[in-house]
């Protein structure tokens, strides 16, 4: 059994497009082109050049020492914050705008929650000379301005999404009805392993250079490719997918993905969409779902923009209900206070995201001579302000 996508565009239940019919052209091109796109030598060459030479992989492989001998155990972090533009968002738009090119598209179109997507979107828009257009949840206009100004600065045009929670979900709505109106001319850069099939294993694929960089990494520092753990947190679960995927079909290693609990997982506030979700439909992927008993949306929460979706890529879906991926989830408070302390012990000031994956030593406990890699998914200074304020700096 394997935990990748099968040829219909299924994790075991989970996946598949459910689009409207306006859509399904769009998707339909992009399903029929993908592979063999990714496959062509030039679009390979290309890519791995701009993943050199732009975002500056290979990501090093740090060994945290303090962290680890804080909690009695070996953990390696690996370092996407140090990418161009700060996370890993970057991998897949780069990807993307290069398939965008390819399918001979001219206008991108993108959401974004943290602000991550929508910069690494707008930055390779900006590289290539290609129109911009951002969907972004008014709320998280607000607590992610210094991301709103970086998108502007890149010549982006960033667009409020005033429906709903005002949050991703609703910027996503709001990129897909864009899509709809403009089927010819427009690519529309998914930020994260969601949507209709293609889309959750090609942003899957072009994120795959993490696990694929850990394995050799691994190799020159322990003599093996396989750590004990890999772990990453998930909010759509992009950064967790390319972290894992090399690793999916291998049961030696163990895969932890990290949700966002936001204030408890019962507390009416939270992310943690294994936990709390059942199957359901969210833009155009079957996937588990934070829903009402009648099947409405769940507004979720998290204080990290990133991990505030009520859905999650059909991949972790699976990994969930097959039992493959162990699923933690870390409230607002965990998560904060082990961001600080990854900054007073490495130096490292983590994005609130990556925190929830950091918090989950204070209560799993792993043996002294495992390897547990950390996806350090991006830094901080996206989330300054959210730290100052809540801890008063
Ligand atoms: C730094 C960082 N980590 C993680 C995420 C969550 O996204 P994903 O689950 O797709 O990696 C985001 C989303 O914006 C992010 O900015």
């Amino acid at each position: 059994m394997s935990y990748q996508v099968d040829e219909k565009g299924y994790y075991g239940e989970f996946g598949g497009a459910y689009i409207p019919e306006m859509l399904y052209p769009n998707v339909e091109e992009l399903r029929s082109r993908y592979l063999n796109i990714m496959k062509e030598e030039s679009f390979q060459k290309e890519f791995k050049e701009l993943l050199k030479e732009y975002v500056g992989r290979p990501t090093p492989l740090y060994y945290a020492k303090r962290f680890s001998e804080k909690y009695g155990t070996k953990v390696y972090l690996k370092r996407e914050d140090l990418c161009h533009t700060g996370a890993h968002k970057v991998n897949n738009t780069i990807g993307q705008i290069l398939m965008a090119q390819k399918l001979g598209k001219k206008r991108i179109i993108a959401e974004t929650g943290a602000g991550q997507h929508g910069v690494a979107t707008a930055t390779v828009c900006a590289l290539m000379g290609m129109e911009c257009i951002v969907y972004m949840g008014e709320i998280d206009i607000d607590r992610q301005a210094p991301n709103v100004a970086r998108m502007k600065m890149l010549g982006a045009t960033v667009v409020p999404a005033k429906s709903g929670s005002r949050t991703l979900k609703d910027a996503t709505n709001e990129a897909i009805r864009d899509w709809i109106n403009n089927p010819v001319d427009t690519h529309y850069i998914i930020g994260s392993v969601v949507g209709p099939h293609p889309y959750p294993d090609m942003v899957a694929r072009f994120q795959a250079v993490i696990s694929e960089e850990i394995k050799n990494q691994l190799k020159e520092k322990e003599g093996k490719e396989d750590p004990d753990f890999v772990v990453a947190c998930v909010g759509g679960g992009s950064n967790a997918a390319g972290a894992y995927y090399h690793y999916l079909d291998n049961p030696d290693v163990g895969i932890i993905a990290v949700e966002a609990a936001g204030k408890g997982v019962d507390s009416g506030e939270s992310a943690a969409t294994s936990a709390l979700g059942k199957a359901g439909i969210i833009h155009g992927s079957k996937t588990l779902l934070m829903q009402t008993g009648d099947g409405q949306i769940t507004e979720p929460y998290s204080i990290s923009a990133g991990l505030d979706y009520p859905g999650v890529g059909p991949m972790h879906a699976n990994l969930y209900a097959s039992g493959r991926g162990e699923f933690i989830s870390i409230t607002d408070e965990d998560a904060m206070k082990a961001g600080l302390e990854l900054a007073k012990l490495e130096g490292i000031i983590p994005a609130i995201e990556t925190s929830h994956a950091l918090a989950i030593f204070e209560t799993r406990k792993f043996e002294k001579d495992d390897i547990v890699i950390v996806n350090l998914s991006g830094r901080g200074d996206k989330d300054l302000n959210t730290y100052i304020e809540y801890f008063n700096l």
